[in-house]
């Protein structure tokens, strides 16, 4: 079997069902059920015997090794993580507590329980560490692509936290012979992606009439993978990857943040017309996030050459079913943005300074 941490957020969660589609092998999930861990996501699967759903947190080193112990996984695919930079900029206390030392504290698991394996099992066994493209920081409009050779230089204390759990997981490769791998993959987006971030935020606000706030000139660039890519890709580096290699994963889809916002504007106004206007018509320019980064590229060269995995969808056909999505699981956004949503949006957006209208 594979353990899976965070699994009831956004990717982890996308990637547990896709697991249990297209596998028989059992997943023990282990997430804190923090607000962006959500189980609704995983009802399809609640009653699956191949799927064991753990409420705990990655910190809890004891508790995480006595799991182990019991569940004897072949791997372990460590999704959970504090996600969100604006989030990090509020308060980074919690990135630093959960992806850095709950990364530790889960390596230290992991080489305890790895320990007490065969030699067979210690050599098939894989910890395989889910990272970002932005711990490779900023980008200028001229500059080639990240590659997995590229420096580190981090800029959000969400990214430095990242890049410092990435340090974690190489270091116990190279000391220990822990059979690593990382993944460094773009923007994702897609189902059950948590309204906070731009795609679902723009799509829940636009249907509920709300504004789409674009921060600073809505010049900046990210490359936008489609959730399913990215879980092939991971599948695909668990299968075929190196042990103490790193795979950049991304879809050669750049896109300035206000081409995202019209796109999806655009598929709405085909998909959900308004009785008045475009939606376009809500998006408003507001003051910038602090140290926001320009812009981010992946070359993801090396995982297509040396492990055949390249994007399924473009981003038109991803952003499309994303969309589509959102308008079949109206109830999965209302639920998500009660309770505990308001007050980050309260704290995010209200009295942040605005700068223009859209339209
Ligand atoms: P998410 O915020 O949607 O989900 C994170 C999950 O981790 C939640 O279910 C949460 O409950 C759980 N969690 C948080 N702290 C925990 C703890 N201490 N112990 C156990 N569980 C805990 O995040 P996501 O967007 O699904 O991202 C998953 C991973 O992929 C992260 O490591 C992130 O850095 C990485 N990543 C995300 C993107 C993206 O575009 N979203 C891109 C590249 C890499
Ligand atoms: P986000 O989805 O938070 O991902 P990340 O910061 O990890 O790239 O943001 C994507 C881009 O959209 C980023 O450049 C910030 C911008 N953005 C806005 O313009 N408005 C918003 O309300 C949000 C949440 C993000």
């Amino acid at each position: 079997m594979i353990f899976v941490t965070g699994g009831a957020g956004f990717i982890g969660s996308n990637f547990v069902l896709d697991w249990l589609k297209t596998s028989d092998e059992p997943v023990v999930n282990f997430d804190k059920l923090t607000y962006a861990g959500n189980l609704e996501n995983l009802k399809s699967v609640a009653e699956d015997a191949r799927h064991l759903f753990v409420r705990g947190d990655i910190v809890d080193r004891e508790r995480v090794h006595a799991l182990f112990l019991e569940h004897k996984p072949r791997a372990i695919v460590h999704f959970a993580a504090e996600s969100h930079v604006d989030r990090s900029i509020l308060g980074p206390g919690a990135f630093i507590e959960t992806n850095i030392n709950g990364t530790f504290s889960l390596l230290e698991a992991a080489r305890a329980y790895w320990g007490t394996l065969d030699a067979a099992e210690r050599e098939a066994f894989r910890f395989l560490h889910v990272s970002t493209d932005e711990v490779y920081g900023s980008l200028n409009p001229e500059d080639p692509a990240f590659t997995e050779t590229t420096p580190y230089a981090p800029n959000s204390p969400y990214s430095a936290s990242k890049a410092a759990s990435d340090h974690l997981v190489r270091s116990y490769h190279h000391t220990y012979g822990l059979p690593t791998l990382v993944t460094n993959c773009s923007n994702n987006y897609g189902p059950y992606h948590f309204p906070e971030k731009l795609v679902p935020l723009v799509i829940s606000n636009a249907l509920a009439g709300q504004p789409l706030p674009i921060y600073g000139d809505g010049m900046q660039v990210r490359d936008w993978l489609y959730v399913a890519d990215h879980c092939a890709a991971i599948r695909r580096v668990l299968e075929a990857g190196v042990p103490g290699q790193e795979y950049n994963v991304g879809g050669r889809n750049e896109k300035a943040n206000i081409e995202v916002v019209k796109v999806l504007c655009a598929l709405l106004d085909e998909l959900s017309p308004k009785q008045d206007g475009k939606y376009f018509d809500q998006a408003i320019f507001v003051a910038d996030r602090p140290g926001h980064d320009r812009r981010y590229a992946i070359n993801a060269d090396k995982i297509a050459r040396e492990l055949g995995w390249t994007p399924r969808e473009t981003f038109e056909t991803g952003m499309r079913k994303t969309v589509q999505w959102y308008l079949e699981n109206q109830d999965w956004v209302a639920n998500v943005r009660s309770g505990e949503y308001r007050t980050w949006i309260e704290g995010n957006y209200v009295g942040r300074e605005q700068l223009g209208r859209g339209a």
